[in-house]
């Protein structure tokens, strides 16, 4: 009988983790709504496009502004990569968290560092926030249900 109430609780704290509720978590973390079409300008302007091409948007987001490409990390669609919103949010602004070892340039970041741009300190929260607007709905994300505001 111990050891299943032992189990119960070990098993209770692993779903606590998993579910990422602890005080680090990000439980509760929801960004405004924003706008798509200036995101996409920004995905221009920050030069994303240097290395990111969108399913669907390739001769859009390109060609029209002369831009050579230097890699190519395909954006959008459904991918295991990215299945949250919380997800696609870390991958900008903490392109470390998660470094694909298909994307190698020259010369190598060698440290375990993304070689994506970390734009932390140049991109405002506004900008971000339309960023996201836009690649998201690039993608099939699992469904978010977004924090509802209420008065307290
Ligand atoms: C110098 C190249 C470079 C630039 C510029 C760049 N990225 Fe990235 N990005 C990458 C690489 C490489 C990855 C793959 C993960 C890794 O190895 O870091 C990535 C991953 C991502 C991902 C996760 C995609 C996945 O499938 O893992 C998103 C979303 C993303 N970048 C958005 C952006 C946005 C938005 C901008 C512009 C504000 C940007 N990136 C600019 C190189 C770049």
């Amino acid at each position: 009988m111990k050891y299943i109430k032992l189990l119960f609780i070990v098993l209770t704290g692993l779903f606590l983790v998993a579910c990422d509720d602890g005080p680090k978590g990000s439980f509760g973390f929801t960004l405004p709504d924003g706008n798509a079409e200036y995101g996409q300008q920004y995905f221009v302007e920050f030069r994303c496009v240097d290395c990111h091409t969108v399913v669907g948007l390739e001769d859009e987001l390109v060609a029209p502004f002369g831009i050579d490409p230097i890699m190519n990390v395909p954006l959008g669609g459904a991918t295991h990569r990215i299945e949250t919103y919380g997800e696609l949010v870390t991958s900008i602004i903490n392109p470390s968290h998660k470094v694909s070892s298909q994307y190698k340039m020259t010369p190598d970041t060698g440290d375990g560092q993304s070689v994506m741009r970390n734009y932390n300190s140049i991109m405002t929260v506004d900008e971000l926030i339309d960023i996201v607007a836009f690649v998201q709905d690039q993608y099939t994300l699992k469904p978010y249900p977004p924090t509802t505001y209420k008065i307290y």
